[in-house]
């Protein structure tokens, strides 16, 4: 086997049952086709059924036997993720693995979600948290069970903050910066659950996940730029994948633990372990935002 830890390090996955948001597009997908192609049964959360469906043909067409079930899912309104998780506890008694993908990147102007919440900070955080509470019950009763949360370079760059005077942009928009908020918290609330997990006796573990820079369609607001960022310095999703893959499956992999690519300053490459924004292991700070998140969502969980 290659020193570098690659999809060939992935033990058959039959038997498993694993939830990927976003599974229809970049990532997602590509995570999605790599476990079907082990053997799991994968729970494909999409927004749009119609992206999903094609979603579902392509992988079917080269895995035949693929177990898939597509189940619409928008991260952008907490009546939705509820809906959703009710539905899926009525049809799942077990989920060894949540993969926490899904995610929406700098819209050009501030858009909001269903409940008004600035729409990267309300999808890609508190549509998370929320669907993670809401799941938690069933994985806590699955054997070594995991919850894999994406976060992103963008997490460690000078612009990364919690702003507490505006967490909602209110007062001024500047997207680079609330696309990073979203995506600390996202470190955040992984490096805050894996405490809790921990401390509540749970045996599943929460684990952190980055892609590095991957061409995908997150980059389809940043016009130009992006095509000319993605052709330059982008990854394949076919190595993207790789640390959220090691995330949700290496035996070895522990609660707590932060994997993305090894190289170029954790921008390409296959996956290691990578070190956090130093924010995201002071307790006063994530259990600050677990609170808030807590109060905007209107759930809290509960450990038993
Ligand atoms: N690509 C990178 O370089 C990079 C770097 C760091 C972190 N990441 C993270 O990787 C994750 C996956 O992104 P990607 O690069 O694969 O981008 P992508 O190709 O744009 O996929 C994003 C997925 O999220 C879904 N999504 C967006 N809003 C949603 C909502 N309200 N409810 C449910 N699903 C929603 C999208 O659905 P639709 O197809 O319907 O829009 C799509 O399936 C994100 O969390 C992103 O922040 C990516």
């Amino acid at each position: 086997m290659s020193k570098n830890w690659n999809t060939n390090n992935i033990p058959f996955q039959n038997e498993k049952v694993f939830l990927i948001t976003g599974a229809n597009s970049g990532l997602g997908f590509g995570t999605t086709l790599e476990l079907a192609k082990k053997g799991a049964e994968i729970i494909m959360a999409v927004r749009n059924l119609e992206k999903g469906r094609e979603a579902v043909n392509k992988i079917k067409s080269e895995v035949p036997n693929a177990k898939l079930d597509l189940m619409q899912l928008d991260l952008g309104d907490l009546n939705s993720i509820k809906e959703f998780s009710e539905k899926f506890k009525s049809k799942y008694s077990k989920l060894h693995v949540l993969i926490n993908n899904a995610g929406v990147m700098m819209p050009v102007s501030k858009q909001i979600t269903k409940q008004g919440f600035e729409l990267q900070f309300g999808t890609n955080h508190i549509g998370h948290f929320t669907l993670t509470k809401y799941l938690f019950p069933v994985l806590n009763q699955t054997l070594d069970a995991r919850i894999v949360t994406l976060s992103s370079l963008v997490a460690k760059m000078d612009k990364a903050d919690i702003y507490w005077n505006d967490l909602q942009w209110d007062k001024s928009y500047d997207k680079m910066a609330s696309y990073a908020q979203s995506k600390l918290s996202n470190m955040m609330f992984g490096m805050e659950l894996s405490k809790l997990l921990k401390e509540n006796n749970s045996h599943v573990k929460s684990i952190l996940a980055h892609p590095g820079y991957t061409a995908t369609n997150l980059q389809k607001h940043m016009g130009v730029q992006g095509i000319v960022m993605n052709f330059l310095l982008a990854q394949k999703v076919k190595m993207g994948i790789l640390p959220s893959l090691r995330a949700a499956t290496d035996p070895n992999a522990k609660c707590g633990e932060y994997y993305g690519p090894e190289k170029m300053g954790n921008w390409r490459g296959y996956p290691v372990l990578n070190e956090i924004n130093p924010d995201a292991d002071k307790r006063d700070l994530t259990q600050k935002l677990w609170l808030k998140t807590e109060e905007l969502s209107g759930v809290k969980f509960e450990w038993n």
